[in-house]
Parts: C-alpha cells; structure tokens; sequence
C-alpha cells in the first residue's frame, strides 16, 4: 500500500505521541504497557516513515533520542490566561467587607445578597498549576511563576495518579478541544509523614511541611523521582475554548464539568447563600479540616455566577469576584514542664519539651521536639517558661517562642548536658553536624534499645509481637545486648518476663523463627546503617546475590550504583569494616539469619564498563533498544540520550541521526552493534 505525505504526518504524529507514553511509562513508571518487541515495532514503523519523508524527520521525534530517560527542563511556559491570585479575608470582620463591597457594585438589595449564591471551596495548601489540554489529551501543565509565565513540568505532573491522561466524559459529552485547568498540587499527609520518617531515617534534611515536600517534589529535573513521591492534585477552575461549547454558566458547573472529565475535585464543596451561610462553612471546617489527608489553610468564596465576574472585573493581581478566607495560624500557649534529652539509635541527642498538655490543630500536644543546642540557646528556652507553641506545617509540633512577660525571676539558663544522659559517656560534636552524639554505640542502653525497635520493625525484620516493652524486659532482663541475641532466647529464658505464658513465650519463638528469612533488602536495613533507608537497602540487594558480596564491595563500586552516592558509599564500607559487626553479622549466619537474596536467578555481570558513558543512535539489527541500555547498566556503565565530551561510545545502527556527526566532531568512539555485544559479552 502506498502511504501519501498526508496520511504519513498523521501517523508519524501518532507513532510519536504512542512512543513518547510507552518511554515514559517504561523510564519513569516503571510500569511498561506493552512488550519490547511492540515497542521496537512502533518504533522502526516511524523509524520508515520518516525515512521515506525526511521532511517529516524533527528534532524532538523519539527517533532522534534514543534512550533517553525523560528531563524535565523548565522550560518558560506563557500562561493563555493569566494565573491570578486571592485577595485574602483574615477575620469574618474582612469577609463581611467584601460581601459588602460586592452588595454595593452590583446594586443588590439585602435579600438579595442573602440569595447570592457563594461556592465555597476548602483552600488546597500545595501548588498551584496549569494544566492544558487538547481534543482531551494532556499536553502541556506549568507552575504560576509570576502568574504570567511559569515552568513547564509537565513530565513530572504525568507522574500524578490523580491527573488524566486523556478526558473521557463520563456522560457521554462534549470534550473541549481546548480545556485550560487551574488546580493544585499536594502532598498528602501520610505520605508526607512517611517521606521525613525515610528522610530522617537516612540522616538527611526532612521537609518542613507538606507544602515544601510538594514544591520540592515537583520541581525536580529526574521525573523518576516525583514518581516516588506519589503527589496528589486536586483541579478547582477551567477555561473552556472550543468552537461549539463555552464555559459553563456557573462556577459549581464548571466544578461539575471537570468531574465529569475525569479530573480530581474535592466533593467538600457547598453552595452558600449569603455571606451568613458562608461564614458557617467557614467556621465548620475550622475543625474538621484536620480530619482529611491534605492541608487546607482557608476556604476559597467564589461567585457561582459567571455574568457577575464581568460586572465585577479585577485589580491586577486579584478578581474582585473571589476571596482567600484564612484561618489564623495555629499556636498555643503553654507551659515547659520538663526537658528531656532524647538518645536516638544512632547516638543523636534531641531535646524534647514536656509540655502541660494543650488542644492545638485537632489534636493535644504533650511534646514538642526543640531540634538541638543551638535552638535552645536562640530561643534561651527555660523550664517553668510559657512558650508559644505551633504545629509546623500544622503536624509536627514545635516551640515558636518564649513568653518572656511571663517569665519566672528564678528561672535559670537550661544547660545542655555535656555527658550521655543514659549512659553517662561524655557526648561528642562532630564538625559540621549541629547535633550532640553519645559515642557508646554499643554500650548505651538507650541506643541498643532504639536499634532492636529498628530491628524488629516491619520495613527491618518485621518480627511480630516484638515491641518497645518486650525490648526493654529482655534488654533488663540481661537477656539481650543486641538484636543477633534475639535467635537465642529459649523458652524458659521468656518465661520469666512478667505475665509471659508458655503460648505466648512459643509465639514470639515461632515469630523469631520466621523471621530469619527476611529478603536481603529488609536485612541490609535492619543494620541501620547511617543514610542506607528502606529504598538504597533495596537497591543493593538488587546488586548483590548476598550479604557476603555486598561486604566485600569498595566504596567506589558502590557509588556507580544508581542512586547511590560516594557520601551512602562510604558509611556502608566504614560499617562493615567495624569488627564488631562483622562478628555481628558471623553470629547471625550462625542463628540461620538468611543472608542470601532471594534474586539468586541473577548472576552478577562482569563489571567491564564501569565508567563508561554510551549513547546509541540509529537502529539496531537483533538487540532490543531497551535491553541493549539495560545490558550496558548492569555492566556497571551508563547510557544517556546526547553525545558531549563526556560521552564514550557512541553506537551506531542503521539511519543514525545527528548524533553520529557530533560524535566525529568531538572524535568520540564509534562502534557497531557487534563491537557492543562483544562488550556485553554476548558473543
Ligand atoms: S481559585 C483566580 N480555588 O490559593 C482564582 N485557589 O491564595 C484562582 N488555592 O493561587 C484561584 N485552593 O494556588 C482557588 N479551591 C481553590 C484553591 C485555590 C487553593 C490556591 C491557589 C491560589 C491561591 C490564592
């Protein structure tokens, strides 16, 4: 069949469309839809087409970056329509303002602005975005930036469940050919809480809240990692464009519309009439607002009528048809009783206040974290002190401030012990790290305590019925030292922990038993080792076939590893050079710990590329492109989308692309598929 210029541009424009979501679903989900061999079919097919009509060939087709794990770029992206922002109502006094405002301008009586219909809407505390799209497929999404121009992200907003692909109306309508979205980007709160316990676990910098961990998530070049994140969107505002369908005549309808696309809207909206019913809106998710799993810091009042938006118009940075009620930030006042010294697993100090318990932001607060020595001395804290206190980000209390009016005249300077408050040891500072550390490792009842709660937790070696009491009992007990001591417990030894029976005393035997065979990734883990989480665990056990192996490996082979750096290399060396873990992990092969990886069908492949950048262009003849790139990694090199200075071998198949000039311009290596295999080993 003959293919005519036009019918090739309309499949050449679909090829590209199809092969850009398969990558993207390969690369940066994980989650590939189709097989390799369908993939490589599609792409040869555009492959041909764009042989036979080179002036089809573009820049930006697939063909033209093979390989390349998608980047966002942040492009400048124009907003079609300006992104404004509220004017803010801080007290229902402001909010009675407006209303008045508006009753004037649009000449209403005072029944009728008790008629006045007011969509209320729960102020999203994330991001806000614009996404685009057209004939129904999403094409294009931004951040605000100054309102008139801003980044385009849109790879990472792929990333987002909650965010369609492609509308589809679920009552059998109309979809727009062009839909301009506003909405915002969140960081659900478990997830929130999840991340900055990994974070924390890894010794790295936690969020301060939801909002940063959204912003920060969003606004990473490597979409693979806004994937991990599990971001959340919800969508409050359209722009219809289409020449047969216009924008709804009510705000709830446009709220309607986008539900009915298949884009996410938060159902806790309300139709209010009259500024009364608003402020009841307002006042009844002062309090619930903390029961749901994202932040709201106010509810957002617009006009449900459309044609009072032009009457009303806008200054130059708000419309006059809409407002930002916020709620007051939530602080507390309350009373330092005590201040604790807390000793973590790795020998961190942190200072806690003990707080005379006080209802802040739904829940009591008893403590709150005082994060270190120099905190203390900025906020000369003291005990008998009433302290200002808030919950950051609304979650994680903290104390904001001293109260010093109501300072006692015999309050004294808190001071910060110098010694262990456990075990005595003299504490120790290490530059550039702001926190105080027990050096005992081993010998700290606190630490050993707090690294057999590590080890027993779910991600770790998920022993059940193993908890922060029994811990202590057998720790007391003289029984335990350290979490290898747990495969020797007998039964009688339980038996004589208060109120143990002999079925329960069995149970946590039996539980021990089956604990021993934890995958690798959970064991690696379970060390605690400093900045090695639940996630690098997992990476390493996916390199090495058993502990044994990863024991053996030097700092440098460590940090090839993707996503492994020299700072996470050099912390798992250092630990597996300490005698007494290596006697450590001897005593648990002795206990029957398994230490293998259950991916044993995984032999380990010569690492005879490491260092080695590749970049592969054109088509291959019997490898599969993806294979090919995945063969090149787990040979220790690397394979990127564009030929510089740093790259090493270029790999040429039929019809390469530019890539193949630049690589004699810069007189790079140039190879041929066989010149590859022989590298890989396959021939
Ligand atoms: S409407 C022209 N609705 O709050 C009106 N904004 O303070 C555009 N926000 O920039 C905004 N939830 O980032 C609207 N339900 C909601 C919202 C909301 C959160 C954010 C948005 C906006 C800011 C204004």
């Amino acid at each position: 069949m003959t293919v005519n210029i036009e019918q090739a541009r309309k499949r050449v424009e679909e090829l590209k469309r199809e092969i850009e979501h398969h990558s993207f679903s390969y690369y940066v989900l994980s989650r590939p839809e189709v097989s390799d061999a369908e993939f490589d079919k599609l792409f040869r097919e555009l492959k041909n087409l764009e042989e036979k009509f080179p002036e089809l060939l573009t820049e930006d087709s697939p063909t033209q970056k093979v390989g390349a794990a998608p980047s966002t770029e942040f492009k400048p992206v124009r907003h079609r329509i300006a992104m404004l922002s509220l004017a803010n109502a801080m007290s229902f006094e402001e909010l009675d303002k407006w209303a008045e405002r508006l009753k004037k301008a649009l000449e209403l009586t005072d029944e009728q602005e008790r008629q006045l219909a007011y969509v209320c809407e729960l102020k999203i505390d994330g991001l806000s975005v614009a996404l685009t799209y057209k004939n129904g497929v999403f094409v294009e999404g931004a951040t605000r930036g100054n309102g008139d121009v801003g980044e385009d992200v849109t790879l990472n907003l792929k990333t987002i469940a909650a965010l369609p692909n492609r509308l589809i109306s679920k009552n059998g309508g109309k979809v727009p050919e062009l839909l301009e979205i506003r909405g915002e980007v969140y960081f659900p709160i478990s997830t929130f809480l999840a991340l900055n316990k990994k974070l924390a676990e890894q010794e790295e910098q936690a969020f301060a809240n939801p909002r940063n961990a959204a912003s920060g998530s969003l606004r990473q070049k490597d979409p693979r990692i806004t994937a991990k994140r599990k971001l959340s969107l919800w969508t409050y505002f359209a722009y219809v464009t289409d020449a047969h369908m216009h924008d709804p005549k009510n705000h709830s309808e446009t709220l309607k519309l986008l539900h009915d696309l298949g884009l996410p809207v938060d159902s806790h909206y309300k139709i209010a009439h009259g500024i009364a019913e608003v402020k009841h809106f307002c006042k009844l998710w002062d309090e619930k607002r903390h029961q749901l799993d994202y932040q709201t810091d106010g509810v957002v009042i617009k006009l449900d009528e459309r044609s009072l938006w032009k009457a009303l118009g806008a200054t130059a940075h708000s419309p006059r048809w809409a407002i930002a009620f916020k709620y007051p930030p939530e602080e507390a006042e309350t009373t330092v009783e005590a201040v604790e010294f807390e000793v973590g697993r790795t020998g961190a100090i942190t200072p806690v206040a003990c707080l005379t318990p006080v209802k802040l932001a739904g829940t009591t607060v008893k403590r709150a974290s005082l994060h270190n020595a120099e905190q203390i001395k900025r906020l000369d804290v003291r005990i008998g002190d009433t302290v200002v206190v808030r919950k950051a980000g609304e979650i994680i209390p903290e104390v904001l401030s001293v109260k010093l009016d109501k300072r006692s005249k015999k309050s004294e300077v808190l001071e910060y012990p110098t010694r262990c408050p456990v075990c005595n040891t003299k504490l120790v500072r290490t530059e550039g790290e702001v926190a105080f550390r027990c050096p005992n490792t081993y010998g700290c009842a606190s630490q050993k305590q707090r690294r057999l709660e590590h080890w027993v937790g779910r991600e770790a070696m998920d022993i059940d019925g193993m908890g922060e009491v029994l811990i202590k009992q057998l720790i007391d007990a003289g029984f335990v030292q350290d979490p290898a001591d747990l495969y020797m417990l007998t039964e009688p030894e339980l038996m004589q922990i208060e109120r143990m029976g002999a079925k329960s005393a069995d149970n946590i035997l039996k539980a021990i038993e089956a604990a021993k065979k934890r995958p690798l990734s959970n064991l690696i883990y379970a060390f605690g080792i400093s900045h090695v989480g639940a996630s690098i665990a997992e990476l390493l056990a996916d390199q090495y076939s058993s502990l044994k192996e990863l024991m053996k490996a030097s700092a440098d082979e460590l940090s090839q590893i993707e996503g492994i750096g020299p700072k996470i290399g050099q912390a798992i060396v250092e630990f597996f050079d300490n005698e007494i873990n290596q006697q450590f992990v001897e005593r648990l092969i002795k206990a029957h710990v398994s230490i293998q990886s259950d991916a044993k069908a995984k032999p380990k492949l010569e690492q005879n590329l490491t260092g080695k950048t590749f970049v592969l262009t054109g088509t291959l003849e019997t490898l599969d492109r993806l294979e090919a790139e995945k063969l090149i990694k787990a040979h220790g090199g690397k394979a990127t989308s564009s030929v510089s200075k740093k790259t090493d071998y270029v790999v040429v198949g039929t019809n390469p692309g530019s890539k193949l000039a630049k690589a004699e311009e810069l007189g790079i290596t140039v190879i041929d598929e066989a010149k590859l295999k022989k590298l890989l080993g396959l021939t």
